[in-house]
Formats: C-alpha cells, sequence, structure tokens
C-alpha cells in the first residue's frame, strides 16, 4: 500500500476510494479565460509554438494550479500535435479553429511519416518533466492524447465539423484506408503517451470529443477497438498507469466503452445521467464529470445547486469532480473560484 498522505488524491480515486471532498480539475483549465494565459500566448507565435514551447508550456500548465489549487494539472498541449508531428501540417488561424490539408484518397496518406515523430514530440515530453519538477508531489500530472477517431476525423476533414459527413464516408465506404489512418495513429499515439508516461505523466485522458457521432456498430470498430488496443498496450508496457476515457456523446454505449476498453476512469459529459453512471459503471470505474461549462459562465444560485446535486449524487463512489466538457473562453475567472470553494466547503 502507497502512503495516502503522499499519494494525490486523484490516484487514490482513479485506485477506487471515495474522498470527501473529492478531487478536482477542470478540462481546459488553462485557457483564455485567464488574462496570465493570454498574456503567454500573445508572446508566442502560433499556438503550437506554445505547445512546442517547454517553458511556456509549463508555466501556462501552472498558472490554474496557483490561482485555485487544482487537484491535478494537466499537461498544456493539444490533440493536434500528433498529426503535426506525423508530418500533416496543422494551423490555427485567429479565431477559426484548426486547419489540415485534409486525407481524402489512399495517396494523400504518404504525407504521415514515423521518421522525426519522436523528435518532434521531445518539447512536450521535456514540457512533462518539467511539470512533474515544479509540482507539488500532492499534485498529480495528467498526460494526454485524442482518441484515434477523434483525432482522424480532424485529418479526414481538415477542420472541425458539423455532420462529420466526409469522415463518416471514407469509415463506411472504404474502411480498409480509414482502418490505416487509425492504425497510424493508434502506433504513434502510444509511443507519444509511453514518453508522457516516462517523463512523468502519473495519468493519462484519452480525449474521444466526436465519440457520439457514430452508430452503434461503428463506435464499436471506429471508438472503443482502436483505444482498446491502445490502452491494452500501455498497460502491458506501463502497468501502473491510469487511464481516464472521455467518449463525449457516446450516450448509453459508455457502459460498452467502459466495459470494453479496459480505462480505469470514465469522463461524462453533461447530458450523461450521473445516477445512472452511478448504479451502472461504479464502483469499478471511478466516475469524473459532468457540470456543464455554460453553468461556469452562469455562476451564482443556478452553478451552487449543480455542484451540491453532483456531489450528493456521488456521495459514497469513487469519483473526480470536473466539467462535461472544457471551460468556454468567456467564463468568469472568479466563478472558478467559487466553484472550487462549493467543492471542498
Ligand atoms: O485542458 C487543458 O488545459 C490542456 C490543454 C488542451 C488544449 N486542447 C488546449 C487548447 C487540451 C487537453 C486540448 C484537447 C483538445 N484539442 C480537444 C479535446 C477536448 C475538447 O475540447 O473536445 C480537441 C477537440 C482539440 C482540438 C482543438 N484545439 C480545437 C478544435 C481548437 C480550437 C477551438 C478553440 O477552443 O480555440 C484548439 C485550440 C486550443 N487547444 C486552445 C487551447 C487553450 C485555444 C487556442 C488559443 O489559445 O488560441
Amino acid at each position: 500500500m502507497r502512503d495516502p498522505v503522499l499519494t494525490p488524491a486523484l490516484l487514490r480515486a482513479l485506485n477506487g476510494e471515495s474522498l470527501s471532498p473529492p478531487p478536482v480539475w477542470l478540462m481546459r483549465q488553462a485557457g483564455r479565460y485567464l488574462p496570465e494565459y493570454r498574456e503567454v500566448r500573445a508572446s508566442a507565435g502560433g499556438f503550437l509554438d506554445l505547445c512546442h514551447s517547454p517553458d511556456k508550456a509549463t508555466e501556462v500548465t501552472l498558472q490554474p494550479i496557483r490561482r485555485y489549487g487544482f487537484d491535478a494539472a494537466i499537461l498544456f498541449s493539444d490533440i493536434l500535435v500528433v498529426p503535426d508531428a506525423l508530418g500533416q501540417k496543422v494551423t490555427f488561424a485567429e479565431g477559426e479553429g484548426p486547419r489540415l490539408n485534409p486525407l481524402r484518397k489512399a495517396e494523400d496518406l504518404s504525407v504521415l511519416s514515423k521518421i522525426g515523430f519522436q523528435d518532434k514530440v521531445r518539447t512536450v515530453w521535456r514540457t512533462v518533466e518539467q511539470l512533474r519538477q515544479a509540482l507539488d508531489p500532492s499534485v498529480a500530472l495528467i498526460g494526454f492524447a485524442g482518441s484515434p477517431w477523434t483525432v482522424a476525423t480532424y485529418m479526414v476533414e481538415g477542420r472541425g465539423s458539423k455532420d462529420y459527413a466526409v469522415v463518416k464516408k471514407m469509415a463506411y465506404g472504404d474502411p480498409g484506408l480509414f482502418q490505416a489512418i487509425i492504425d497510424i495513429l493508434v502506433e504513434a499515439s502510444f509511443d507519444y503517451l509511453i514518453g508522457q508516461i516516462d517523463h512523468g505523466a502519473q495519468v493519462i485522458q484519452l480525449f474521444d470529443s466526436w465519440a457520439g457521432v457514430l452508430p452503434e456498430t461503428e463506435f464499436e470498430r471506429w471508438v472503443i477497438a482502436p483505444t482498446k488496443i491502445l490502452v491494452s498496450r500501455l498497460k502491458a508496457a506501463r502497468p501502473e498507469i491510469k487511464i481516464i476515457g472521455f467518449p463525449k456523446g457516446a450516450g448509453v454505449l459508455a457502459e460498452a466503452y467502459a466495459l470494453e476498453t479496459g480505462i480505469d476512469g470514465i469522463s461524462l459529459d453533461s447530458s450523461q445521467s450521473l445516477s445512472w453512471a452511478v448504479k451502472t459503471l461504479s464502483p469499478r470505474f471511478t466516475l469524473q464529470g459532468n457540470l456543464d461549462p455554460i453553468l461556469l459562465v452562469t455562476g451564482g444560485p443556478a452553478l451552487e445547486r449543480a455542484v451540491d446535486r453532483i456531489l450528493e449524487t456521488t456521495k459514497g463512489v469513487p469519483f473526480i469532480f470536473n466539467l462535461g466538457h472544457g471551460i468556454v473562453p468567456e467564463t468568469p475567472p472568479e466563478n472558478v473560484k467559487a466553484l472550487m470553494e462549493r467543492v471542498r466547503r
């Protein structure tokens, strides 16, 4: 048994302990809602330059820890670092989101190469290393990657999408080609995450933001299957690692996702029923979530009621307080402070 005093609360919760108050961190806890982030961001040049600058990325990761005392720090980077490092250049146009030269046919995959991948992501590993040195041992360090399906949507669509029609047409109509992209992503994500673990990440979160757009059989094939391979390979190579999955929008398919992928914790989006998750997934899986990020913009009594309800519903089960999706830029920083006080009251 590890000494509970020396084990970060986040790891204790992922080991199946129910803690009161629960550990808390927020998706996108570093970002544009913080003036100190905007200042560093402005000095970095492009957004991906910020992700590849270890000193600046370390600084913006630590900003919300200093301000609010979260139980975990999440490495500052982006899920699109992986396609960029594979050779499919990613740009972030001001206020427009990511842009990539889309992969539409077999020949397009020739831009992807594992040669140079490790050299390109080494800066991110250095950030992880600097973070682990800077953080208090009570604060857990979370590394992450996008899940293969969600990263592939950007690689095939070339940008964010409303209907995912282009990537679905490839997955349904030319599954062999789409599988080749998924296989490359499983391989690259494995190397990328092993590097993060070996440089000090104690927990890995897999972001599958667009898991919810697929019908059941396709969800099995493109969300569950590659995630299961990635999780089993990571756990075989590094048995200590704890993994949280975030299959956003998966609805009742979250149950199959949790049971089949081998994750330790499941992050629930705001549309999920926590009481359903407590009955169905707990205590085998540690639950995480699921405050609506817009309640954090709203603040006041609406925020307090929602926080209380989440704490009430998850009493006695292994739980990590979080949002159902990332903090939005218009969030008033003082509402995050109020949230923390309420959770830890
Ligand atoms: O949570 C954290 O504090 C860690 C950092 C983090 C970022 N992106 C920083 C970021 C994490 C974990 C991500 C994950 C990510 N990136 C996801 C999965 C989670 C989710 O939100 O669904 C996705 C889909 C992306 C891809 C991405 N990155 C998009 C679509 C955009 C543009 C939209 C936007 O919010 O601007 C980004 C940019 C991005 N990633 C920003 C930040 C702080 C804003 C860019 C800026 O500062 O100019």
